[in-house]
């Protein structure tokens, strides 16, 4: 216990103020809070400004797209936001002169950089920094540790990469497995990332935390380290193994067993399809949810859901948000319920249908050659543990909204996550996850491949490019 500590959060969602400590004095959680793009963004901002003038609504409009974490690193306390990541697992920053801050500096001004000359606990560690995400963006330069502080936690001597060669705007908060990390590819070895650093430093008793998103409509999440809060969803935890991937348990698979959509009319049962029981990615740095080709025809089919090639997703009437469809994912015995307005993403406006009806971009896209991927679209929906000391995921649908939290910590051992309980024979893919997510080269394009996917749909870990695509979709009219 002395070891214990509750931190409260940098990015501040009043709930983790009104805390019950009913389960136990002192939860040894670390907590801190997920903040979608606010309003300050200058790209934000500036995309706002070019679609309509409503300055709260268009910058809500834009914030579908990325889940940002403040945290400093080093001495002096140099100010980061950092994209949270389940689906990568190595944090890194760019450099004040990054190839990308060189040339766009008010990116890298709004979410920060790090320059390790101005810390004095700044060490070096190799020059073996070297990452690629399937969105094909990446970062290479070094290895280094120092000191990071998020929310009233500190941990000091954390490694983490420093991107000279960088072609993204905002670091990334990878808290996947360590397995799974960029230097087991180019030393071959790993090292204690966020998570698990703050296990062995005793901030929490098991690498173990939750994420809630909130839907699609709310700015704010919050993840928890070392703990769960039985305020934020309804009805029970219910856990189930995740899958290896090549032989390790590398990234955060789970097998998908059925899918549905129920509305007035009836049920349509998208479980026929061959191609489940299928592996499926969990996935916080990927804004849309990426399905099996035969599921995702079958759906665009029955919604009327046009596919662009060129933008990866599909396009649908916005007012289709107010439809009272609602999708059903099960996993074994576990249903997670997404309603449809949570898959209907305004973009903001300047996309139409020739009869003059405003498009919007849909949730559920193609996979085409790649894993399927559960991100936010069905993440939002869904209150997830990711217990990576036990290898399972723990789900139940989220309590959207919830302003009451009741945080319970995660002890060590099998069975830690409380008051979660197993789903009965669980289901196994049929197929094997391929990828380990956060370093896959982009080779899933090949010639060769059906036009829809050699568009590439591709799973991101990083969405921040889709932001900008989506952007430049404008004017688009189908
Ligand atoms: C993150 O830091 C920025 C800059 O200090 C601040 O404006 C923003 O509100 C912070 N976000 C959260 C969620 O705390
Ligand atoms: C950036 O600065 C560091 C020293 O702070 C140097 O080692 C590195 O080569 C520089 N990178 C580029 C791309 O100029
Ligand atoms: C990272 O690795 C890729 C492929 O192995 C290589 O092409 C690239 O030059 C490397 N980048 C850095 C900065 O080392
Ligand atoms: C959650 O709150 C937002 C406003 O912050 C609202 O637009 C949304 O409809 C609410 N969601 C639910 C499911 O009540
Ligand atoms: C229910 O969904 C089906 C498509 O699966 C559609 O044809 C039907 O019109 C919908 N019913 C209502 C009442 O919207
Ligand atoms: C869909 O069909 C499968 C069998 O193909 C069945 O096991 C499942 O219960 C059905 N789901 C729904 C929601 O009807």
């Amino acid at each position: 216990m002395k070891n214990s500590l509750f931190l409260l959060a940098t990015c501040a969602i009043p709930a983790l103020g009104r805390l019950s400590l009913h389960e136990r004095d002192v939860p040894a959680v670390v907590g801190f809070d997920i903040k979608r793009k606010d309003v300050s963004d200058p790209v934000a901002r500036d995309v706002a400004r070019r679609k309509r003038s409503e300055t709260v609504s268009s910058a809500l409009d834009n914030e579908y797209n990325l889940y940002l974490c403040n945290i400093t690193l080093g001495s002096d306390k140099q100010a980061l936001r950092l994209v949270i990541d389940t689906g990568s697992s190595d944090l890194w920053v760019n450099a004040p002169n990054s190839t990308f801050c060189e040339e766009y500096k008010e990116y890298c001004d709004y979410y920060g950089t790090y320059d390790a000359t101005d810390s004095d606990t700044y060490s070096y560690v190799n020059s073996d920094f070297n990452i690629s995400y399937a969105d094909s963006s990446s970062a290479g330069g070094i290895y280094a540790t120092d000191t990071v502080h998020i929310g009233d936690a500190e941990i000091k001597s954390l490694q983490f990469g420093i991107g000279y060669e960088s072609s993204s705007e905002v670091g990334v908060l990878g808290i996947g497995y360590t397995t799974n990390e960029a230097s087991e590819s180019t030393t071959g070895e790993s090292y204690a990332n966020l998570p698990k650093a703050m296990v062995n430093k005793g901030l929490i008793q098991s690498n173990a935390y939750s994420l809630w998103l909130n839907d699609l409509d709310s700015n704010e999440g919050s993840i928890l380290f070392g703990g769960i809060d039985t305020g934020k969803y309804h009805g029970e935890l219910e856990t189930l193994p995740i899958l290896k991937t090549q032989g390790v348990y590398a990234a955060f698979y789970i097998t998908l067993s059925g899918v549905s959509m129920t509305n007035s009319s009836g049920t349509s049962n998208y479980s026929s399809s061959s191609s489940l029981p299928a592996a499926v990615l969990l996935d916080s740095g990927s804004s849309l949810t990426y399905l099996p080709d035969a599921i995702v025809e079958d759906i665009y089919n029955e919604l009327d859901v046009s596919y662009s090639s060129s933008a990866g997703y599909g396009y649908l009437p916005c007012s289709y948000a107010e439809k009272d469809y609602k999708f059903a994912y099960s996993f074994s015995g576990l249903t997670i319920n997404v309603d449809m307005s949570e898959l209907v993403m305004d973009m903001g406006g300047n996309e139409y249908y020739s009869n003059g009806d405003r498009a919007c971009a849909f949730g559920i896209a193609p996979a085409g050659n790649t894993d399927a991927v559960l991100g936010d679209t069905f993440l939002r929906s869904a209150y997830v543990v990711y217990d990576l000391a036990n290898n399972e995921i723990s789900m139940a649908n989220t309590n959207f909204n919830s302003t009451t939290s009741h945080i319970s910590e995660i002890g060590t051992g099998a069975d830690a996550v409380p008051s979660a309980t197993g789903v009965a024979n669980p289901e196994t893919a049929t197929s094997n996850p391929t990828a380990k997510h956060g370093s896959v080269p982009d080779s899933t394009d090949l010639p060769g491949t059906s036009s829809k996917n050699a568009a590439g749909p591709k799973p991101t870990q990083m969405p921040k490019h889709m932001a900008l695509g989506l952007a430049g979709a404008a004017l688009l009219v189908l």
